[in-house]
């Protein structure tokens, strides 16, 4: 790993390590952990949405420069750093507070929430397929085609409509 590439993992080392001391005082310390961790929870949320709207437009940039070419390299570290520091730090913490907070609040047994949980398996492997591609085009190869990629950018956004009106109506 590049000295660059290095100091980022420790960065998200050092963010992960802050937020889960954080979360840790507040529940000690705070007579309200459930709005602070659900706080903490969207914050998480958005870090992981961004980068999983963003990661397969990369992929549709990439997938039509030349293998080798320094603008193909630049988009390997692009997508690799916002995979790894990013994407998946953000994805544990969404999981650990959601999870945290649905046992808080007594919510597993209502039906908003199993349908967000069957979004949210289904976004986690979009999740998992996306760092699937990072590796790929991090060999130089081409998975899909431009027009694939395009499709699939529109998966989480779907999923995301799904899950946020889930969790704020609640409506069943
Ligand atoms: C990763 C696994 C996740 C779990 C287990 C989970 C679970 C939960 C639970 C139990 C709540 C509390 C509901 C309340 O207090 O009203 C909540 C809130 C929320 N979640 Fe998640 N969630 C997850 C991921 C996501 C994702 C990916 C998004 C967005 C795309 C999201 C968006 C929200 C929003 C906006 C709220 C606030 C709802 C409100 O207060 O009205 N969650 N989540």
């Amino acid at each position: 790993m590049s000295d660059s590439g290095a100091r980022s993992g420790l960065r998200a080392g050092i963010a992960i390590a802050a937020f889960c001391t954080g979360a840790a005082a507040i529940y000690v310390f705070s007579g309200d952990a459930y709005l602070w961790f659900k706080a903490l929870h969207i914050i998480a949320v958005i870090a992981w949405m961004a980068g999983l709207l963003y990661l397969p437009r990369l992929f549709i940039y990439h997938h039509d420069k030349m293998p080798g070419s320094e603008t193909s390299e630049t988009f390997k570290t692009m997508e690799s750093r916002l995979y790894r520091f990013i994407m998946n730090p953000a994805m544990m913490i969404a999981w650990l507070f959601g999870l945290f907070i649905a046992w808080q609040g007594q919510w597993f047994s209502s039906g908003w929430l199993h349908l967000k949980l069957v979004a949210l398996v289904a976004l986690t492997l979009a999740h998992v397929y996306f760092g699937r591609a990072v590796r790929a085009f991090g060999r130089d190869e081409r998975p899909l085609t431009s027009g694939r990629w395009r499709l699939l950018n529109e998966v989480p956004a779907a999923l995301m409509i799904v899950i946020v009106i889930m969790a704020v109506l609640k409506p069943f």
